[in-house]
C-alpha cells in the first residue's frame, strides 16, 4: 500500500493542477468488507466489517462564491460546477451525487461553496463500498474544516443521507460506519440500533490466514430494485410479527406466525429467517474471535451466511455461488458473498500458503462455466477515515 503521506501529496498536487490553488487539506476514507452481518443493518441488527487498505482521497477547499466544483480522477469527463442553491436530489447524478449529497446535508453548517478533487482505488460496483468511501472522505473534510461539533455518529448520518436522500439508494449505516469507525488490525462490532461499537482484534496474519476478496466482475447498484425490495420485505415481516424491527425477533421459532399458508407468507419467512440467523451468526463470530486464537473457527459460520443469503434472502448470483463452492471445495476455511448482493465480490478465508491454489481453482471453475476471469485482492483490516495532509 502506498503510504498516506504520498497519497496526500499526490491528491494535493492534482487539486492544484485542477483548480489553480492549494486545497485546505486532504482526507482519506476506506472501502470495507463485512466479515459477517449482511442485510442486518436496516433491521437494526449487528454487523462486523473491516476497513480495506484501498481508500478514496478528497482534497478540499472552501470557496466563497457559493458554488460546488467536483472533479474525480476516475471520471475526468464528468466534472461538475454548479451553484450550491441548484443542488437537488439526483442532480448532479453519477459519481458526483455522493460528494454533492454531503455538501447538501451540511449546507446549514458549512455555508458557502466548496471545491473537491477526489482520487481513489476502491473498485466501484464490487460490493466494497466505494460510494461510502467517497462520501465519508468529503464528510470528514467538511467536519474538520467547518463543523468540528459533529460527532462520528453525526458523520455517519451525513454520509448516509447523501446516499439515501440525494442519490436515492435506500441503504443502512453499515458502509459509512465501517469507513469512518474501523481501526487497523480490528473488525468493528457494531450494534446498528444503539450505535454502540467495539473493536474486535482480527490478526489473520498471525494465524497464517488471509481474507481473499474475489471480485466476480458482475456489478450491482443499490439504487436498483432488488435491494429496496428486500428492505420492504423485511419491514413487512416485522410488521406482521408486531415487532419494531426484525432485530427484536428472539429466534427462528418465533417466525412461525409468518407461515400462513400463502406464497407471500413463505417468502417473508425466508427473508426474516436470514436476518434472524445472520444476527446470531455475528454474535457467534464475535464470540469465536474473542474466545480463540484461531480465526479458522469462523470459517463455517461465514459459509453458513452465504447459504442463507443464497437460499433465504435470494440475493446471490451464479458467479458468487460458483466462487464460494469452488473455494470451499479447494480447502478454504469458509467463504461468502459480501455486500448488498446481485453481483460484486465474495470473501474467502484461506491459509496464506494456499491462496494461489485456491485462486486457481476458482479461476478454472469460472472458465468452465463461461464466466470472465475473477480478480482477487487481499482484505487487510486497515485504518478508518483520516486526514492525510
Ligand atoms: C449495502 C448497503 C448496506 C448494507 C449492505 C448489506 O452495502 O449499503 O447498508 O445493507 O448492503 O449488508
Amino acid at each position: 500500500m502506498t503510504p498516506d503521506a504520498e497519497l496526500g501529496a499526490a491528491a494535493r498536487a492534482a487539486f492544484v493542477t485542477a483548480f489553480g490553488a492549494e486545497p485546505e487539506g486532504v482526507w482519506a476514507a476506506p472501502g470495507r468488507v463485512n466479515v459477517i452481518g449482511e442485510h442486518t443493518d436496516y433491521n437494526e441488527g449487528f454487523v462486523l466489517p473491516v476497513a480495506l487498505g484501498q481508500t478514496t482521497r478528497a482534497a478540499v477547499a472552501r470557496r466563497d462564491d457559493a458554488r460546488v466544483a467536483l472533479i474525480s480522477a476516475q471520471h475526468p469527463d464528468q466534472r461538475v460546477d454548479l451553484a450550491v442553491a441548484d443542488l437537488a436530489p439526483g442532480s448532479p447524478a453519477g459519481w458526483a451525487g455522493y460528494p454533492a449529497g454531503v455538501v447538501q446535508a451540511l449546507r446549514e453548517r458549512v455555508p458557502g461553496g466548496v471545491s473537491v478533487f477526489v482520487d481513489g482505488d476502491v473498485p466501484a460496483g464490487m460490493g466494497l463500498s466505494s460510494s461510502a468511501a467517497l462520501s465519508c472522505s468529503v464528510a470528514l473534510a467538511l467536519r474538520d474544516l467547518a463543523a468540528p461539533e459533529l460527532s462520528p455518529a453525526d458523520l455517519v448520518d451525513v454520509a448516509r443521507s447523501a446516499e439515501n436522500d440525494f442519490v436515492g439508494a435506500p441503504t443502512g449505516i453499515l458502509d459509512q460506519s465501517a469507513s469512518l469507525l474501523c481501526t487497523a488490525g480490528n473488525a468493528l462490532f457494531l450494534d446498528t440500533r444503539d450505535r454502540s461499537s467495539e473493536q474486535v482484534p482480527l490478526d489473520l496474519a498471525a494465524a497464517g490466514l488471509v481474507l481473499l476478496v474475489v471480485d466476480t466482475g458482475t456489478t450491482h447498484s443499490h439504487a436498483g430494485g432488488g435491494y429496496g425490495d428486500r428492505r420492504r420485505e423485511c419491514e413487512r415481516a416485522a410488521q406482521r410479527l408486531g415487532v419494531p424491527a426484525l432485530r427484536d425477533v428472539p429466534d427462528v421459532a418465533a417466525l412461525a406466525p409468518l407461515d400462513d399458508g400463502t406464497d407471500d407468507g413463505a417468502l417473508l419467512l425466508r427473508r426474516a429467517r436470514h436476518v434472524v440467523t445472520e444476527d446470531a451468526r455475528v454474535l457467534e463470530v464475535v464470540g469465536l474471535l474473542r474466545g480463540t486464537d484461531d480465526p479458522r473457527a469462523i470459517g463455517p459460520v461465514l459459509s453458513a451466511g452465504h447459504a442463507s443469503l443464497r437460499d433465504d434472502f435470494q440475493i446471490s448470483t451464479p458467479e458468487l455461488d460458483a466462487c464460494v463452492a469452488a473455494a470451499v471445495e479447494a480447502g478454504a476455511a469458509g467463504a461468502r458473498m459480501v455486500g448488498g448482493g446481485f453481483g460484486g465480490s465474495a470473501i474467502v478465508l484461506v491459509e496464506a500458503g494456499s491462496v494461489d491454489r485456491v485462486t486457481d481453482v476458482i479461476t478454472r471453475r469460472f472458465g468452465a462455466e463461461g464466466y470472465g476471469a475473477p480478480r482477487t485482492s487481499l482484505a487487510v483490516p486497515s485504518a478508518g477515515a483520516r486526514r492525510l495532509a
